[in-house]
């Protein structure tokens, strides 16, 4: 048995530790914070709230105050953040990138103050300015300028070293390319936050949400997600911004005091963290706190603290740091807001792409100064683990996440006869199959033709360009059709002109539509009777199967060559051990998840309906065979930067038309890159390797298409 196998002695007093458990106790902190640092840091995915974590650091410390023989090696206290990721170019810190130590009360506060006075030898009672501004809750960076130009971007990192990433903070909101103004040294190291708004977080994720990708639990992993993208056009559609609030290497100093240097850095032209407030006293300090606490959610950004800074630079170079921190500063942290209350019962909710999410609904509660009523949950797995029953007692808490959660269940107040819940196995609006995906947290509806949760939707993505491409029919007419309950499927959109002419039929028609006219109704039916004839892959990208997306469309029509013949195989398949399932799987880009997926489809008789009821409105032509002998057959192409003549899209189908493989990023196995206009990252790889570079001209040329 491993040391970490036997019980923890964990909420023990240290005082009572043996030397024994002390020892065990500091080993499964070690690995268990390293393992948050992980998620949090490189994952940018934590599974703790920070003030968890805050409370393993402090007993790690507690303990290690207590046993200081047996502080490890590997001890949290001696480490700083997470080491880089792979991928970024390394960068050295000239001088390490601090972490603060934090205080989480009055008395905590006043004991700084005392340390800060001992250290420099004051008399009691000297006056000791400090800035104090808010705790910005994002990642730190670091921006190098030679002249007043930006040269280079790092992040963090472990402190020591952190991640190159000057591009992405070239396009990172609020960080000036060039400095304003001419009295700046002439190499000058800006450090401060890289952050989101709340706004502009909840706007991305409905965004990702929308799109079927990655959303973030709150703003802080949503920035740190999107400046550590390896392409920094991702990063660019991201609304992520910068404070400066602090420096490193310069080669000349700042100013005497930081609250003048915070002056310099604005007139350089740094968004700085306001507000701040530079403070004479305690007091003074602790009523910007309170202020700070009570204005932080009419703030736009998330702020988990307010730090405090010595502001005599000599002072601070006195000071200097310890372990981790430096001396001269302490961030004070705002408590979780936490309160009790009724769960009322357990509702499912289905997502525009069909998760099933369950949300706690509440007694009302105030939870810092917000009425809190329902509460995620998450997903089973949480229920699961927090044994979440309705008519339990919990708590719950806002932290940095914007969305309440519940913390726990009060067990001593868990009314007699409460029954575990029982996570449903059927989609609770439309009653199709909800299946959970291997490896997967999240149980998801699978008829997503007619669920009506899912529905607008699904019907956007039916009509858009690269499915049915169905001009005029956009997210506001697909809504009011379905608010009507004229369109609840997509074969609905191909009866629409017959049932609009119909004796009884739709009433009033739609040419009497307010922001209707003949013109434009009969434009509709046009554009759609345009598409009575659709190629087999478009129709399959069309039905929004989960991971079904154009290429995987391409590869199953080829493949299959005719509807029917791939609805037989479907069908065949839902017996896994059958050949058609390993025929499936055998499709070069199909792994065995997208194929369970596939056959789950078509395997709901809700979703076969819908797609019979389609096939009896259009005639879905054959896929037609590869053209084996092109040139490009074969070769694996990347297009980067702007095209100019057709779109992206398009250029892929006709590549992969003639054969080819068209590939997301560079490598030394692509054959050719089509760069146009506004192309970066992927080019210099491409140059780097080597590798054929063609213009948008000189591909048409080689593959002989105009
Ligand atoms: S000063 C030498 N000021 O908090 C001290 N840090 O918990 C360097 N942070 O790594 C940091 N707001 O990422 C400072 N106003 C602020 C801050 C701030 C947020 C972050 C920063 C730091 C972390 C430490």
């Amino acid at each position: 048995m491993s040391e970490l196998d036997e019980m923890p002695a964990d909420g023990v007093d240290p005082a009572d530790l043996s030397n024994e458990e002390a020892a065990r106790e500091l080993a499964r902190l070690a690995q268990e914070i390293a393992e948050h640092d992980r998620n949090y840091h490189q994952l940018d995915a934590p599974t703790i709230s920070d003030a968890d974590y805050d409370a393993l650091r402090r007993r790690n410390q507690a303990i290690e105050a207590r046993f200081p023989d047996l502080i490890r090696a590997d001890s949290p206290s001696r480490q700083v953040g997470a080491a880089p990721a792979q991928g970024f170019r390394k960068v050295r810190h000239a001088l390490p990138m601090l972490s603060l130590d934090n205080a989480f009360d009055d008395d905590d506060v006043a004991e700084f103050y005392g340390r800060v006075e001992r250290f420099l030898g004051l008399e009691a009672g000297t006056r000791i300015d400090i800035v104090a501004e808010p705790k910005i809750d994002g990642l730190s960076a670091a921006l190098l300028y030679e002249n007043g130009t930006l040269v280079r971007g790092a992040t963090r990192g472990d402190g020591e070293t952190g991640e190159d990433v000057t591009n992405n903070l070239r396009v990172t909101g609020d960080v000036p390319h060039s400095l304003t103004g001419s009295d700046y040294p002439e190499r000058l190291e800006i450090r401060g936050e890289v952050y989101m708004r709340r706004d502009d977080f909840f706007a991305l994720n409905e965004a990702q949400e929308t799109a079927e990708k990655q959303v973030f639990a709150n703003p802080r992993n949503a920035a740190a997600g999107s400046l550590r993208q390896l392409d920094f056009e991702v990063t660019m559609t991201r609304p992520i911004r910068f404070f400066g609030y602090a420096w490193g290497e310069t080669s000349e100093p700042l100013a005497d005091s930081l609250w003048s240097a915070r002056e310099r850095l604005s007139g350089w032209g740094f968004t700085l963290n306001e507000p701040a407030r530079l403070c004479g006293s305690l007091n003074d300090v602790l009523s910007h706190y309170r202020h700070l606490e009570e204005s932080r959610v009419s703030l736009p950004f998330d702020i988990d603290g307010v730090v405090y800074k010595v502001d005599r630079l000599d002072w601070q170079t006195r000071l200097g740091m310890v372990s981790r921190a430096p001396r001269w500063a302490v961030a004070h942290k705002f408590p979780a807001e936490k309160a009790q209350t009724v769960l009322k019962e357990i509702d499912i909710q289905v997502g525009r792409t069909g998760t099933l999410t369950p949300v706690a609904r509440l007694e009302p509660v105030t939870v810092g100064g917000v009425v809190v009523s329902n509460a995620t949950l998450h997903n089973e797995d949480e229920i699961e683990r927090k044994d979440v029953r309705a008519r339990d007692t919990v708590v719950v808490q806002r932290a940095g996440d914007v969305i309440p959660q519940i913390v726990e269940v009060v067990m001593d107040r868990r009314p007699k006869g409460a029954r575990r819940f029982k996570f449903p196995d059927v989609c609770p609006e439309c009653g199709s199959a909800a299946l959970r995906e291997q490896d997967e947290a999240a149980r998801r509806c699978t008829g997503g033709l007619i669920c009506p949760a899912q529905a607008v939707e699904r019907l956007r993505h039916f009509v858009s360009r690269n499915a049915f491409n169905i001009e005029g029919l956009g997210e506001k007419q697909i809504l009011a059709f379905w608010q009507e309950g004229l369109v609840k499927e997509p074969a609905d959109l191909f009866t629409l002109s017959r049932r609009n002419n119909d004796e009884g039929g739709i009433d009033p028609p739609l040419h009497e539509w307010e922001g209707w006219g003949q013109t434009s109704v009969r434009n509709l039916f046009a554009a759609i009777d345009l598409r009575r004839d659709i190629g087999f892959d478009r129709f399959l990208y069309a039905l929004g199967i989960r991971h079904v997306g154009q290429a995987t469309a391409r590869l199953l029509s080829r493949h299959y060559e005719t509807l029917d013949s791939f609805l037989d195989a479907m069908e065949a398949a839902r017996d896994r051990d059958a050949q058609a399932f390993s025929d499936l799987v055998d499709i070069d880009g199909i792994g065995p998840k997208v194929a369970d997926i596939i056959v789950e489809f078509f395997a709901e008789p809700h979703n076969l309906t819908a797609v019979e009821d389609l096939r009896r409105e259009v005639r879905v032509q054959d896929a037609e065979p590869v053209e084996s002998e092109s040139v490009i057959a074969g070769k694996t192409v990347v297009f980067t930067g702007t095209l100019e003549t057709v779109t992206r899209a398009e250029a892929k189908a006709k590549a992969e038309a003639l054969g080819a493989k068209v590939a997301g990023s560079v490598s030394a196995k692509t054959d050719f890159v089509v760069a146009g206009p506004g192309a970066g990252s992927k080019l210099k790889k491409a140059e780097e390797l080597n590798l054929t570079v063609l213009s948008e001209a000189d591909w048409f040329n080689l593959i002989g298409a105009a």
